[in-house]
């Protein structure tokens, strides 16, 4: 990773900037990757802009966030701590596009380990669509594998 990248935690303050790359992030996830038709986006990133303000001010929730020399914001990722589990979620990951393949990704992903071990949490689990080879290829590389646990996922079409 380029020495003029610095990772930090996110504090309030960081909200008007970090609010549109999380609200990016979460179209992307949406509309490029699981391919979804949002009826209202506008309503959407009002929704997302909201959970992001109370997420900041949320123990159980952090944003690590990855800056350029310039101290704009070029990645995050949002972390879960289950105290109750001891399990940590990485529940979000994004790079902005003109910044990927410098391993700020890599660099987020060991900065949320050190979080979570300084939480006393020594796992962590996520979801990855496996159609998302850019996110597989990042996971893979520092060190996640597929688990299965005791559920099964089921589904039921309902006629209208
Ligand atoms: C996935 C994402 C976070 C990767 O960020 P990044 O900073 O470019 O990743 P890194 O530079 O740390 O890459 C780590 C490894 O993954 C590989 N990788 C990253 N993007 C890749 C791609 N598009 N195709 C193939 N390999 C890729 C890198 O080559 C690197 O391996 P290397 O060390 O052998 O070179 C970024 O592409 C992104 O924000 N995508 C959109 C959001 C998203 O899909 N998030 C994940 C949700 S689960």
């Amino acid at each position: 990773m380029s020495s003029s990248i610095r990772i930090r935690v996110a504090v309030a303050d960081d909200f008007e900037e970090l609010a549109p790359l999380v609200t990016a992030s979460q179209l992307y996830q949406k509309k490029e990757l699981e391919g979804k038709i949002l009826d209202d986006e506008s309503a959407f990133v009002k929704q997302e802009r909201e959970t992001v303000k109370k997420w900041l001010d949320d123990n159980s929730k952090v944003y690590i966030m990855a800056l350029d020399s310039k101290e704009k914001i070029v990645g995050f990722t949002l972390l879960f701590d289950d105290r109750v589990s001891q399990q940590g979620t990485i529940h979000d990951l994004y790079v902005t596009d003109t910044m990927r393949g410098h391993g700020i990704a890599t660099e987020l992903i060991a900065r949320a380990e050190q979080w979570f071990k300084a939480q006393n949490i020594n796992r962590v689990v996520l979801a990855v669509l496996k159609t998302n080879r850019a996110a597989m290829k990042v996971y893979e590389k520092t060190g996640f594998l597929p688990y299965e646990d005791n559920y099964v996922y089921l589904r039921k079409n309902i006629q209208k």
